[in-house]
């Protein structure tokens, strides 16, 4: 396997599992694994809802833009969970496309909505609708289809399946 297809970033929207598949596929590809958003919870020692809320969107922007390049620079290879607003940064993208392969978890609003039922930690998707989810996601969907190599449907995969799929693209990248 080509020493970019070890480092790896798993983006997507809020809910699409980013944060169950990492852990695992860095188990099976016995890289490193790091998850932005508990990289910056440990640094600032806040929640992330709470630095939204009280710091604001922008000031979590640049944390997480420079948590990003922090992780970025390891030189190990690593599997890497990124916050869904991760590839909306034109610096972000470019970081994560020259460094590693970069895997959008792709999903639909429905399946969102009931992954994230009742969920009171991101404050973007609080008291949010199904068109809510959808506009935002229809926002979002040009940034990830740019940030990232390769896509994977994941509303009906179950976390295993979704890895297995991701080592059989890895496995073609020269
Ligand atoms: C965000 C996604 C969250 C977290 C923050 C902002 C976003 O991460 O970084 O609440 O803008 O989509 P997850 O994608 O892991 O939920």
């Amino acid at each position: 396997m080509d020493a970019k297809a070890q480092r790896i970033y798993l983006i997507g929207f809020m809910g699409s599992g980013k944060s169950t598949i990492g852990p695992l596929l860095s188990k099976q590809l016995h890289l490193p694994f790091f998850d932005s958003d508990i990289e910056i919870a440990n640094e600032t020692g806040c929640y992330i809802s709470d630095i939204i809320s009280f710091r604001g969107l922008d000031r979590f922007r640049a944390i997480e833009k420079e948590t990003l390049k922090k992780l970025s620079s390891k030189n190990t290879g690593f599997v890497i969970s990124t916050g869904g607003g991760v590839a909306l940064s034109d610096e972000n993208k470019r970081l994560m496309k020259e460094n590693g392969i970069v895997i959008w978890l792709k999903i639909t609003p429905e399946t969102v909505q009931k992954r994230l039922k009742g969920d009171n930690t991101r404050p973007l998707l609080k008291g949010r609708n199904k068109d809510d989810v959808q506009r935002l996601m229809d926002l979002r969907k040009p940034h990830y289809e740019a940030a990232c190599h390769f896509s994977i449907d994941v509303d009906n995969l179950l976390p295993e399946e979704v890895c297995r799929q991701i080592i059989t693209i890895l496995n073609t990248v020269q």
